[in-house]
């Protein structure tokens, strides 16, 4: 019998909660004056190109709190990525396949993160654990929702999870865990986790406990197209999956995160969000993003991040003071590199070092992850354009150069 139930692992109150009812939800035309809205426009100065370009988003309105349009647009396009020949994950034709009913969206991931935990996390008595080395919002979501974090770090050669020990854990800890939460491609691994493992990871937990398996596929689309879990949802009622415009379609400034769930959680988290958390300006832009053209760019530019990633590897292995990409991580936009010593040794005392002159003396910023479990001498360094590449290059060889 499946230990599973979405109905016990939601906190009742949440679990409970009947969605707020937005005035446009009533109706939506006429003489619109239930939502204390302005109707005579926003205050921008009329000769404004802003005003311009925006006049008719009426912008004096509240935003479409369901975002239907663009999330249908996303489950087309996740859809047909595990349809395409050789796709890693597959949809079959007896799969359900996403629909706008497996969505949330939120202010970025980040606040994604934040809305799982409090739906199924209890404050002072409920825990979650992580996978280091990983991303640091999970750690601060957690303190600032009073939930207690349980490490089981990745096998540090490869950055795969370690099935053993999570299921030993879960097994132990019972399910006061409520969730673990696992990066893939990882941060600051730079490398996927393997679909297949994560699969048996879900269909064990369906069994043996009462809890989701998170998938934060933040960097998936520099991993091969179809590498993506987010078409599993509707398989594995115990799976979320996390994904954002931040990265691959280069969209951080406007702000949206999509979580990937059963449509019972999907419907869930809606209630919880906040109705108009998506702005308009954010859903126009948004919308755009996932037109045929756009992801065709999306592509294009990731194609070159690519490309661009293999030629800086390139240039590092002539550099003595770079040892390895650590891990061997090529899924994401970025590489986490091992800094060397002048004796040759890994050292992240160095590493930091090295981090802090080009800075503060070179103007390039890299991140310095020396402090990480498994990345000793480790930075972490994105992907730039041909010629901001060429510059760090230039700037490290510098550096290393005064080091000596
Ligand atoms: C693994 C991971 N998840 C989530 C995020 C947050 O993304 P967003 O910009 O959508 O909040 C990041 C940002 O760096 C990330 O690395």
């Amino acid at each position: 019998m499946a230990k599973f139930d979405l109905s016990t692992l939601v906190r009742p109150k949440i679990y409970s909660l009947e969605p707020y009812r937005c005035a446009r939800d009533d109706f939506k035309e006429g003489i619109l004056l239930d939502a204390n809205e302005n109707t005579h426009g926003p205050a921008l100065s009329k000769a404004s190109s802003l005003y311009q370009a925006f006049k008719d988003s009426e912008l004096n309105r509240y935003p479409d709190p369901h975002q239907i349009d663009f999330k249908t647009l996303v489950a087309h396009f996740r859809n047909s990525e595990a349809q395409t020949p050789g796709a890693l994950v597959n949809l079959t034709k007896d799969d359900k396949p996403l629909s706008a009913a497996n969505m949330c969206l939120g202010v970025g991931s980040d606040e994604s993160i934040d809305a799982l935990i409090r739906t199924v996390c209890r404050p002072g008595i409920d825990s979650l654990i992580i996978c280091p080395p990983t991303y640091g919002m999970y750690k601060i979501s957690s303190q600032i929702n009073d939930v207690e974090i349980v490490s089981v770090p990745l096998c540090l050669e490869d950055f795969e999870i370690d099935l053993p020990k999570i299921q030993e854990t879960l097994a132990s800890r019972g399910d006061s865990i409520k969730m673990i939460l696992i990066t893939t491609p990882g941060n600051p691994t730079g490398r996927l986790v393997s679909p297949a493992k994560l699969e048996k990871l879900l269909q064990w937990s369906l069994e043996n406990w009462n809890g989701l398996v998170v998938a934060d596929e933040a960097y998936i689309d520099f991993s091969d197209i179809g590498s993506s879990v987010s078409v599993l949802v509707n398989k594995y009622p115990n799976l979320v999956t996390f994904q954002t415009l931040s990265k691959s379609f280069g969209l951080a400034g406007i702000r949206l995160g999509i979580t990937f769930a059963s449509e019972e959680l999907a419907g869930v988290l809606n209630a919880l969000k906040a109705p108009y958390n998506i702005s308009t300006l954010t859903s126009t832009i948004a919308q755009e993003a996932l037109t045929p053209q756009s992801i065709a760019q999306m592509r294009s530019t990731v194609d070159i991040i690519k490309a661009q990633r293999s030629k800086l590897i390139q240039e590092f292995k002539e550099i003595d003071n770079f040892g390895k990409v650590i891990g061997g991580g090529l899924d994401s936009n970025f590489i986490l590199v091992e800094t060397l010593n002048n004796n040759g040794k890994p050292d992240s005392a160095f590493a930091k070092k090295v981090y802090e002159n080009m800075a503060i003396n070179k103007k390039t910023v890299v991140r310095y992850r020396g402090n990480e479990l498994g990345c000793v001498g480790a930075l972490r360094i994105s992907i730039g354009t041909a010629e901001e590449n060429k510059t760090l290059v230039e700037n490290f060889k510098k550096t290393f150069a005064e080091f000596k």
